[in-house]
């Protein structure tokens, strides 16, 4: 058995993928955590998709860092450690992703050991305006790349909320079409998880080279 990810007990003959869904929306009716709830809905058979809700997490500050961190970036790291992918459903607020997703990323970069987000699948998925998050997405991706997150770029899924309407009055989505790509992106991110396989070695030199180089 080979395990996908440290700490997680998948591997690639069939064990369960443990996918963590991160949505950069607070708002009860959230369209983006409604993409999320969909996702887990449609998962295939052996993935488990488990919606991580960030919104105990402070703003990021050095300062209480230093006297350790708080019980829910505590929970934020473990999830991430504990999954074998990650899919970041993000808002574009003017052109950006949200404060809150951006900052618990920060957050999450400072765990640099093995079950981190280096080296580990990502995907980004997004429901807005007219862009469908295309802006957001940008900068989340730049922000995931330094992070050391290996990000499927391609099949990318950039939802236009609103016309037609894709998402009902409690953030459900409602348009089959989206749900089928949505389910394809799903797939195509477990495939992209199986295939990259976390490659440990090189995920040890990029923490210790990156831990050796940190900004404290
Ligand atoms: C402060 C703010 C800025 C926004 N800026 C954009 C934008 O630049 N592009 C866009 O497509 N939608 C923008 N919107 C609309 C959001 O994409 C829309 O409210 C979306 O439903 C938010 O995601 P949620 O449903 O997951 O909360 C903005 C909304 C807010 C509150």
């Amino acid at each position: 058995m080979t395990n996908l990810s440290q700490g997680s007990t998948s591997d690639q003959a069939g064990a369960p993928i443990r996918i963590l869904g991160i949505s950069g929306s607070l708002r009860r009716a959230s369209f983006n955590t409604g993409l999320l709830r969909a996702a887990r809905d449609i998962a295939p058979a052996g993935v488990e998709l488990k919606i991580y809700d960030i919104r105990e997490i402070p703003f990021y500050d050095g300062d209480v860092e230093a006297e350790g961190d708080p019980a829910s970036v505590v929970a934020l790291k473990s999830e991430i450690q504990s999954a074998d992918a990650v899919i970041f459903a993000t808002p574009e607020y003017n052109c950006g992703t949200s404060g809150v997703l951006k900052n618990a990323i920060d957050w999450a970069s400072r765990d640099r050991s093995e079950g981190s987000l280096m080296g580990k699948p990502a995907a980004i998925i997004g429901a807005g305006g007219r862009a469908g998050t295309a802006r957001a997405h940008m900068q989340i991706h730049e922000t995931l790349a330094e992070t050391g997150a290996l990000v499927m770029v391609k099949p990318g899924l950039q939802v236009q909320a609103f016309s037609p309407p894709q998402f009902d009055a409690e953030g459900n989505l409602i348009d089959e079409k989206t749900r089928e790509l949505l389910a394809k992106h799903v797939e195509a991110l477990v495939t992209w998880t199986r295939l990259i396989a976390r490659p440990m070695e090189y995920v040890r030199y990029a923490c210790e080279m990156d831990t050796a180089a940190a900004v404290t």
